[in-house]
C-alpha cells in the first residue's frame, strides 16, 4: 500500500532557507530493509553544507532531497530477511546512504537494517538522535585513526560542539588527559564533560597556551574546527605525535606531520559500543535546542554558525 509522509524537502541547491516541509510518497519496502517511524533526528553542519550543493560531485543526489543523516525511532515493518530487529524495537542510526535522497528530517525512513543499533535505554529519543554522526566521528577519529591510549595527552579543537563533546568523554573513557579548546563561555561545559584543561581560541596563540600546560607537547591533536586554531596548535604536537582532522585533508600541511583525515562512516557495531557507554553513564548527550519539521530551515541556519553547544534535534 502506498504511504505518504510529511518531510522537510528541497529541490535545488539554494541553502537552508529553501528547505520547506511538504509531503512525499515513501518507496516500497525491499529485501533487508525496515520501515522506521522517526521520533527525533539530529542536525549536523554537513546537512547545511549539502543544501548548498558542496557534495554534489562527491556523491549522487536526487531531488527532491530530504536532509538529515541522524535519527532515532521505532521499527514499524520489516522487509524480506530484515530480521536483526523486531517490530516495535527502538533503534538509532547514522543513516548516510550512498545516494543523497532519503534523509531523516521526516516522519519515516526506509533503510537497510545493517545501519541500525538498539538505541541507548537510559536517554530520551531526542538525546539518542543526537549521538550517531557526531559520536561515530569522535569514536573513529580517536580510537581508530588516533589509536588513543591511556595516559596520552590530547588536544581537541572545537571541543564544546557536537563532535568535540563526544570526543572529550570518549577520551576520558581511555584514560587520556584532555585539553579542550572553545570560547570561554563553554569552558565550564567542557570541564563538566571531563576536560582536564581548557583554552580559549580568542586573544592568544593556542600552541603557546598548550605549552604552558604540557611543556613537552601533546600526543594527539583532534581537529574539529576551521580557522587559525590548527596552524597555531601544530607547534605543540610531539615529534612522534599525530594529527587527526575531520576538516583538513592535509594539502596545506607539512608532509612530515603524521596526519589523517577522517570522513565518518556508518558502523552499527561501533554504535552498539556507543550505546553501552551511554547506558553506563560514561557518555552523556546534551541537547541544546529542539525544532519541529516546519522549523528545519531555522535549525540548519543555527547549526551553520559553528558555535552551537551540544546538539540540535528535530522532532517530527
Ligand atoms: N569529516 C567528518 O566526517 C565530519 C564529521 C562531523 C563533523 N564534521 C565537521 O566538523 C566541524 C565540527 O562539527 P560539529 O558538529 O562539532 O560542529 P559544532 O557543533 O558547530 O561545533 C563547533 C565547535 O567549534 C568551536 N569553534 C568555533 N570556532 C573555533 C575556533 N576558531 N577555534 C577552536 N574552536 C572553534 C565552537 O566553540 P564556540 O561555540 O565556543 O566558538 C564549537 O565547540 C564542522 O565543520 C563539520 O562539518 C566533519
Amino acid at each position: 500500500m502506498k504511504k505518504e509522509m510529511k518531510a522537510a524537502l528541497y529541490d535545488q541547491f539554494d541553502g537552508p532557507s529553501k528547505v520547506k516541509s511538504g509531503t512525499i510518497e515513501l518507496p516500497e519496502l525491499k529485501e533487508g530493509e525496515v520501515l522506521i517511524k522517526i521520533k527525533a533526528a539530529g542536525v549536523n553542519p554537513v546537512d547545511t553544507v549539502i543544501t548548498k550543493g558542496y557534495y554534489k560531485n562527491m556523491m549522487p543526489h536526487s531531488f527532491p532531497i530530504i536532509p538529515g543523516w541522524d535519527m532515532a525511532g521505532v521499527i514499524e515493518a520489516r522487509g524480506h530477511a530484515a530480521r536483526r530487529f523486531e517490530v516495535g524495537d527502538e533503534v538509532y542510526a547514522y543513516a548516510r546512504r550512498p545516494e543523497v535522497k532519503w534523509g531523516t528530517f521526516a516522519e519515516y525512513i526506509i533503510i537497510p537494517d545493517s545501519y541500525l543499533s538498539k538505541r541507548p535505554k537510559n536517554v530520551s529519543m531526542e538525546e539518542a538522535a543526537g549521538i550517531p554522526l557526531a559520536g561515530l566521528t569522535a569514536y573513529q577519529s580517536l580510537f581508530k585513526a588516533g589509536k588513543l591510549a591511556k595516559g596520552q595527552k590530547l588536544l581537541i579543537l572545537g571541543a564544546s560542539g557536537g563532535v568535540g563533546s563526544f570526543a572529550i568523554q570518549l577520551a576520558k573513557t581511555k584514560g587520556a588527559e584532555v585539553i579542550g579548546v572553545a570560547s570561554s563561555k563553554n569552558h565550564d561545559y567542557m570541564r563538566s564533560l571531563g576536560a582536564d584543561h581548557t583554552i580559549d581560541y580568542k586573544g592568544q596563540d593556542i600552541g603557546e597556551a598548550v605549552k604552558q600546560i604540557f611543556p613537552e607537547g601533546v600526543d594527539l591533536i583532534f581537529d574539529c574546527t576551521s580557522g587559525e586554531s590548527l596552524q597555531q596548535s601544530l607547534k605543540c604536537l610531539k615529534a612522534d605525535g599525530k594529527l587527526v582532522s575531520i576538516l583538513n585533508q592535509g594539502d596545506d600541511l607539512d608532509p612530515k606531520i603524521d596526519h589523517e583525515f577522517v570522513f565518518v562512516e556508518p558502523n552499527a557495531l561501533q554504535l552498539d559500543h556507543l550505546s553501552e557507554l551511554v547506558d553506563q553513564g560514561k557518555v552523556k548527550v546534551n541537547v541544546g535546542q529542539t525544532f519541529s519539521l516546519d522549523e528545519t530551515a531555522k535549525a540548519l541556519e543555527q547549526i551553520e554558525t559553528l558555535h552551537t553547544t551540544g546538539k540540535i534535534v528535530i522532532v517530527p
